[in-house]
């Protein structure tokens, strides 16, 4: 694992955005891992500002995301689809047919995931997957468990997870209760990963994912197996390593 440790998020955003240039330039037909979160937002923005200085073009690339809300569509306000095309995919030249995201309100949801899983699968498999951490050590929504989860699938989401997210939405009560996701498997089958934190609240969860021992009760601790992990930290997440 190569740990970067920013002075603040301006500069993780920085970092994060230039390894991702780096991986489409040496190969500009890449196929990413995206994914959604506040965390994930400054670095959008510096990929858009690549985009518009004319550094980098994703006419070739394509993005599979990383998880969607169960019963949360294309329109709703709190979809990750919405995230996704607000922060990022409608400033760029992407290709419409080559963005992926879980379709949210897919009538079988555990079929949808298969039909995901087929989907990476066909494309080749993922070039480099970026993932944000939740505080109980969630990637994607890989929450907590007693073992580590294989291919995409429905999941159930944490109180925890449903606290953390309720600030994005009026309630807590407004959070839905499932959703569909990566697997930790398929995360693993990427060929690059690159986890993000940002903040004092994830300290935490970095250290255990980092130092601590690989346990599905942090499902990020098992990034330590895999062969080409950059970590993007910035101070405070790093705080207690
Ligand atoms: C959600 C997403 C995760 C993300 C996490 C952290 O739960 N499913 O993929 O890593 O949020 O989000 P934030 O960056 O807002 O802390």
């Amino acid at each position: 694992m190569e740990v970067y440790i920013a002075n603040d998020y301006t500069e993780l955003c920085k970092i994060a955005s230039k390894n991702i240039l780096n991986v489409i330039k040496s190969k500009p037909n890449a196929i990413l891992g995206l994914p959604t979160g506040g965390t994930s937002i400054g670095m959008y923005k510096e990929l858009v500002k690549m985009y518009k200085e004319g550094i980098l073009s994703f006419s070739k690339v394509t993005t599979f995301n990383l998880d969607e809300y169960e019963g949360l569509g294309k329109e709703d306000a709190n979809s990750y689809y919405k995230f996704m095309y607000d922060n990022f995919f409608k400033h760029v030249d992407i290709k419409y047919d080559n963005i992926n995201i879980p379709d949210g309100l897919a009538s079988d949801s555990n079929k949808e995931c298969e039909e995901y899983e087929m989907k990476i699968r066909k494309a080749g498999g993922m070039d480099l997957v970026v993932l944000g951490i939740g505080e109980n050590g969630h990637i994607g929504f890989n929450e907590p468990s007693d073992f580590f989860s294989g291919f995409s699938y429905r999941v159930k989401l944490h109180e925890d997870t449903i606290r953390a997210n309720s600030r994005f939405f009026n309630s807590a009560d407004e959070v839905p209760k499932y959703a569909l996701t990566m697997g930790i498997r398929t995360i693993m089958l990427s060929k690059k990963i690159m986890l993000l934190a940002s903040g004092e609240n994830k300290a935490k969860a970095i250290k255990s994912a980092i130092e601590g021992v690989i346990t599905p009760s942090i499902p990020a601790s098992i990034l330590q197996l895999h062969r080409d992990v950059t970590v993007v930290l910035d101070k405070k997440s790093a705080s207690l390593l």
